[in-house]
C-alpha cells in the first residue's frame, strides 16, 4: 500500500486584505468530495475521531487555531499538528486517527471521499489491528 497519510499545501493567495486558499475538484486532493463537516467548540482536552475507515479518505485543514493529529496505519504511528488554513493532512483509507489538543476557538474541516456510512467505521483499535494486519498481508 503506497497511500499514505501526508501533508498537502493548498494554494495561496496572500493579500493585504487578508489571505486566500482554495480546494476544488480535480485540484490538490487525491480523490473526489463526497461531503464537508467540521468541529469546532471543542472543549480543552477533550478528543476526536479514535476510528478508522475501511473506504473512507479525509483531508483535514484547521481552518482556525490548531490541534492534533496522530495517524496509525497498523505499522507506523505519527502525529501532525495542523496549524495553519493554506496546507491539510490527507488520511488515507484504513488509517486509525485520533484529534486531540485543539486550541481556544479551533475548527478542523474535513473533506470525505465517502458519504456518511456508519458501517464503514472502526471503531475498535484491536479490531482495526487485525483489519490492516490483514490488508497488508494481501
Ligand atoms: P463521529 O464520526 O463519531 O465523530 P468523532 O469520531 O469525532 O467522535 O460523529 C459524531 C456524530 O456525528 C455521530 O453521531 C454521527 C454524526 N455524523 C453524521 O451524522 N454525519 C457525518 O458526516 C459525521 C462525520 C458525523
Amino acid at each position: 500500500m503506497n497511500d499514505e497519510a501526508r501533508i498537502i499545501q493548498l494554494p495561496k493567495f496572500f493579500d493585504r486584505r487578508g489571505n486566500l486558499s482554495v480546494i476544488e475538484e480535480n485540484g490538490a486532493l487525491p480523490f473526489a468530495i463526497a461531503r464537508t463537516y467540521w468541529i469546532y467548540d471543542v472543549p480543552g482536552g477533550e478528543k476526536r475521531g479514535g476510528h478508522a475507515y475501511r473506504t473512507n479518505r479525509e483531508f483535514i485543514v484547521a481552518l482556525s487555531g490548531s490541534f492534533e493529529v496522530l495517524v496509525d496505519d497498523g505499522r507506523e504511528r505519527r502525529s501532525f499538528r495542523l496549524s495553519r488554513s493554506y496546507y491539510g493532512l490527507y488520511v488515507p483509507a484504513g488509517t486509525w486517527r485520533e484529534m486531540s489538543d485543539f486550541s481556544t476557538n479551533a475548527v478542523a474541516m474535513v473533506l470525505a471521499s465517502e458519504p456518511y456510512d456508519r458501517a464503514d467505521y472502526i471503531e475498535n483499535y484491536r479490531q482495526f489491528r487485525r483489519y490492516a494486519h490483514d490488508q497488508q498481508s494481501r
